[in-house]
């Protein structure tokens, strides 16, 4: 099959788009409000985008907000900095809670009963229960324009300025140990996929 996504002519009872790119990792964001209120949602059209420094970005469509953004965009925005937490199996049902769509000053920490954690160089909070975090920084919005007015998509970009990884998955050797952890990323529709022993292998690369 071919379609043009702007026709929307799949033909299908779902649009296809988002079993497309798969599995997207999901960024679990922490932030905090000029007045001082915790914030936590997903967003899996999230990725790691570089290196050195290491720099992270989320994207966050139309709002409810009465200037139609989302709080973690807009928390990121306003007070310059964000966590992302990684979402594993043990936390998906709080994952997805935490996806409600409730007015700004809910905090969808203590909704979901997490705990929050001071974080060391930034003042948006840790998820206790995350067992890594990335604390950045603000860098940049790149505004994405949709096809409509209303379809804005901000894509926020942040300088990952530290990293905490619970020791308990951090292997004799060295290494993060991800079949531990076992990492929840997004595929299309409400589904989801779990990293673990089993779908872990290794592919040594080329010269
Ligand atoms: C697994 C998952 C991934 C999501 N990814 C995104 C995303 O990439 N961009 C987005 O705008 N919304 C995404 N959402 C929806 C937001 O989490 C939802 O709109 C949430 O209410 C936003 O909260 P906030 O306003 O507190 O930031 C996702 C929801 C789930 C369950």
């Amino acid at each position: 099959m071919f379609y043009e996504p702007k026709k929307k002519n799949h033909g299908l009872p779902k649009n296809p788009f988002n079993s497309l790119v798969i599995p997207r990792p999901i960024g679990w964001i922490s932030s905090i409000d000029t007045e001082g209120n915790f914030n936590l949602a997903p967003y899996s059209f999230f990725n790691g985008v570089c290196y050195s420094p290491p720099t992270v970005m989320f994207s966050a469509g139309a709002g409810a907000n009465s200037d139609n953004t989302k709080d973690s965009a807009r928390n990121a925005e306003n007070t310059g900095d964000f966590v992302c937490n990684m979402a594993t199996w043990d936390t998906r049902e709080q994952m997805n809670q935490s996806s409600a769509t409730l007015p700004q000053d809910v905090d969808e920490i203590a909704l979901t009963q997490l705990t929050p954690v001071k974080s060391r160089m930034v003042k948006s909070p840790r998820i206790a229960e995350a067992p890594v975090h990335l604390e950045c920084k603000y860098l940049k919005t790149v505004e994405l324009p949709g096809w409509n007015e209303k379809d804005v998509y901000k894509v926020i970009f942040g300088e990952v300025v530290g990293i905490h990884i619970d020791d308990e998955f951090i292997t004799k050797e060295g290494l993060v140990d991800i079949a531990k952890i076992k990492p929840i990323g997004r595929l299309g529709y409400n589904d989801y996929t779990l990293t673990d022993l089993d779908s872990i292998f290794t592919l040594d690369r080329p010269a």
